[in-house]
């Protein structure tokens, strides 16, 4: 390895020059680091379904999905059949679990009281924006955001996952490396800036490997989004959204095409943040149960209430159903964790999530390649760490689909 030169300002070199060096040496190391763990020609995909778990997502039995199955397979004109695994056991891809909600559904329709397999909106269910927020780095924002938007997938609804942080982690997650597949006006910004590059947000949006989930990717270019504004305030064009309306009003533009948006917000209160905090019709606050975090968390509360005070007073409607702070990498054995956590549910009563997000290896290992537990191929695991994370992981997604579908006065 080459020697590296001293970090100390000299006077031929200068700090600003050290930092920019650093910054060089840091971002291509990143990227080797990158190519290594996920290649760019590597195609993302989701692990393959038990029938257990394929029953679960689908609202069935166990017994009735196998019945179900065979029932489709004997039919004269199926094309549909999952593959065998080891054990003579069924296995079944993320595209066979959507292949056969749609089976069901077309098998059901019109009976009365018949299971909902596809969950599209109908008529009088708005649009859900479901945000996930705070601005202390690290409290779990762009897990919780996008395990949540895959399960939501996996579950039937429509989703739209944003990526709203100039560090584009969701994004990484999702396997769109931000400075290799994300180019000028790919993301967000695209089409909320203020000049006449704006192009329309369905450019912007993409498929990925999951059925029903689209994503609209970030990286750093969103950051204009924070300098453009101020200057945009003070030539405003009175014919065009303020910048706190502007992520609804794209939104807007495909509301008929999603049942849920999900969106992953940077971790400070800027410009995209407040706009997400319009946009959005129910709030995540991600909170790590520690003394740093609460304090910090405390700090993004005052402020929040103060801007959406303001947003109010310039007549921006109330959108919000609800909101909720869930308790992330939460450790069950640390005592004052657990303090913590009866302190805020003793203020907050409600307003906390019944299910916690536990601390796991299991989450933290899949981050490292760029993948989320629904992708993670469970063997990498000791099998009890791996189902607790995922069974906490689910709880908590489905405490959300619930709060959803409340929204919606689904049973
Ligand atoms: N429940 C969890 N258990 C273990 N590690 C977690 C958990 N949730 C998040 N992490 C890890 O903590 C780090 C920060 O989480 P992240 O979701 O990126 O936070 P934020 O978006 O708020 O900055 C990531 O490395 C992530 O893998
Ligand atoms: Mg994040």
């Amino acid at each position: 390895m080459a020697k590296m030169k001293s970090v100390t300002p000299t006077e031929t070199e200068p700090l600003r020059a050290v930092i920019r060096r650093l910054s060089e040496t840091l971002s291509s190391q990143l990227q080797a680091h990158q190519t290594r763990v996920f290649p760019p020609t590597a195609k993302k995909s989701i692990r393959p379904f038990t029938p257990s778990e394929v029953a679960k997502l689908l609202g069935l039995a166990e017994g009735y999905l196998r019945t179900v199955v065979s029932e489709l397979e004997a039919r004269p004109d199926n094309d549909f059949s999952p593959a065998t695994g080891p054990g003579n056991r069924r296995v079944y891809t993320v595209e066979d679990v959507a292949q056969l909600r749609k089976l069901l559904d077309e098998s059901t329709r019109g009976s009365r009281g018949a299971r909902r397999y596809v969950q599209n909106r109908k008529a009088g269910e708005d649009l859900q924006i479901v945000a996930a927020m705070n601005f202390k780095g690290g409290s779990g924002k762009t897990t919780t955001a996008a395990h949540l938007a895959q399960y939501l997938a996996l579950r039937g609804y429509r989703v739209l996952a944003i990526d709203l942080d100039p560090q584009a982690s969701l994004s990484a997650l999702f396997g769109t490396q931000p400075e290799l597949d994300v180019g000028e006006n790919d993301t967000i910004y695209g089409a909320i800036r203020y000049d006449d590059e704006r192009r329309p947000v369905r450019d912007v949006i993409r498929n990925t490997y999951i059925p029903g989930l689209n994503l609209i990717p970030g990286n750093i270019e969103l950051m204009e989004f924070e300098h453009d504004t101020p200057k945009a305030l003070m030539n405003r064009r009175s014919d065009e959204p303020i910048f706190f309306a502007r992520i609804e009003s794209v939104i807007g533009e495909v509301e008929d095409d999603y049942d849920v948006v999900v969106i992953d917000c940077p971790p400070q209160l800027g410009f995209l943040t407040m706009s997400a905090l319009t946009a959005a019709t129910s709030l995540v606050i991600t909170v790590h149960p520690q003394m740093l975090d609460v304090m910090s968390m405390n700090q993004f509360l005052a402020m929040t209430s103060d801007l959406l005070d303001e947003i109010a007073s310039v007549g921006a409607a109330d959108r919000n159903n609800w909101m909720r702070f869930l308790i992330t990498r939460f450790e069950p054995t640390d005592g004052p964790q657990n303090q913590m956590v009866a302190l805020l549910r003793s203020m907050f009563n409600e307003h906390v999530m019944v299910n916690s997000m536990l601390k796991s290896t299991a989450i933290s290992d899949a981050g490292l390649t760029n993948q989320t537990l629904y992708e993670v191929e469970r063997g990498q695991f000791t099998r009890t760490t791996y189902d607790r994370a995922l069974e906490s992981m689910n709880n908590v997604n489905s405490e959300i689909e619930s709060l959803i579908k409340q929204v919606w006065g689904r049973p």
